[in-house]
C-alpha cells in the first residue's frame, strides 16, 4: 500500500527552500491532502493558487507545543510527517557570542520534530502506521565547526530518528532519516559551491517513502560523505575539522 498516493500530509517550514519542494512533489505524486505549514501563512499564497482543493495552508511555528498539540486534535488524517522546519545560525560552539544561538537551534531542530512526532504518532497508528520523514544533514554525521551548534542539533535530529524508528516500529509507522549536503535553498545561499534542487531532494525522499527506505543521501556530496563517514570516520572528522579558520 502507498504510503504517499492518496495520503494526507504535514509538511513544516512550507513556505519556501526544502519544504515548498515538497509540496510541489507531492501534489505531483499523487498525496490527497498537502496541510502546508508556515509560521507566516500569506507566504504559502502561489503555493495553494490552482491547488485549492490539495493544498491546505496551516498556521504553525514549529516551536509553540500548544499550537502543535492543537493541530494534532484537528487533523486526524495526516498519514505522512515530514519535519522540515529548520534554522541554522552559522555560529561555532566556543566562538559565538552568545549560548542562545546553540538554544534556538535545538527548539526548532530537535525539540520542534519530537513534539510533532509525539503529538501526531497516535494519528499515524490510526491511520495505518504511516512514515515520518526527519531533516538531519551531513553535519549530523560530523561536526561542521563553522556551524557547530547546527551540527550537534542535526546530530540530535539523528538520534532521534533512531529512537523513534524502534519505538514506532511496533505500530508500523516507516521513519525516514534524510542527511542531505549542500541544497539550493536560502539556508544555503552564502555557501559558493555546487548545490542541488530542493526538488531533487524531495523526490528522493518520497522515494524512499515508498519504497521502505531509512537513511536518504539526496545529493552527490551527501552520498560521497556517507560513503567516507562509514569508512573511516576519524577521518573524516579530522577533515571537516581542518575547515575552520585558524
Ligand atoms: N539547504 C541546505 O543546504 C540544507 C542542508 C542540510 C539540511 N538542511 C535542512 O533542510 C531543512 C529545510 O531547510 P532549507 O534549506 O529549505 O532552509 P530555508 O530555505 O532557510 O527554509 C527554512 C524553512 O523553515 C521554516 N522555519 C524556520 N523556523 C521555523 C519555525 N519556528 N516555525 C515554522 N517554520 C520555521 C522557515 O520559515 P520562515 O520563512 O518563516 O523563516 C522556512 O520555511 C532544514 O531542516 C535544514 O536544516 C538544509
Amino acid at each position: 500500500m502507498s504510503r504517499v498516493k492518496g495520503k494526507a500530509v504535514l509538511v513544516t517550514g512550507a513556505n519556501r527552500g526544502i519544504g515548498r519542494a515538497f509540496v510541489e512533489e507531492l501534489l505531483a505524486a499523487g498525496a490527497s491532502k498537502v496541510y502546508a505549514a508556515a509560521r507566516s501563512p500569506e507566504k504559502l499564497a502561489a503555493l495553494v493558487e490552482g491547488n485549492e482543493d490539495r493544498v491546505i495552508p496551516v498556521t504553525l511555528d514549529v516551536n509553540n507545543a500548544e499550537a502543535i498539540e492543537a493541530l494534532a486534535a484537528d487533523l486526524k488524517d495526516v498519514a505522512l510527517l515530514i519535519n522540515n522546519a529548520g534554522i541554522a545560525r552559522f555560529v561555532g560552539l566556543v566562538s559565538a557570542t552568545s549560548i542562545q544561538d546553540a538554544r534556538d537551534e535545538m527548539e526548532t531542530n530537535y525539540f520542534a520534530p519530537l513534539n510533532l512526532i509525539r503529538a501526531f504518532a497516535p494519528t499515524l497508528k490510526e491511520n495505518g502506521g504511516g512514515a515520518i520523514v526527519n531533516i538531519s544533514s551531513v553535519a549530523g554525521y560530523v561536526n561542521f565547526p563553522v556551524l557547530g551548534s547546527y551540527s550537534a542539533s542535526k546530530a540530535a535530529v539523528h538520534s532521534l530518528t533512531q529512537g523513534v524508528r524502534a519505538e514506532l516500529k511496533a505500530q508500523g509507522t516507516h521513519v525516514v532519516g534524510v542527511y542531505p549536503g549542500p541544497i539550493d535553498t536560502d539556508m544555503a545561499a552564502a555557501f559558493p559551491m555546487d548545490k542541488t534542487s530542493p526538488n531533487v531532494v524531495a523526490k528522493e525522499v518520497l522515494s524512499a517513502v515508498e519504497e521502505g527506505v531509512e537513511d536518504v543521501n539526496p545529493d552527490p556530496m551527501a552520498v560521497d560523505f556517507h560513503a567516507n563517514y562509514f569508512s573511516d570516520p576519524k577521518a573524516l572528522e579530522k577533515q571537516i575539522g581542518e575547515m575552520l579558520p585558524q
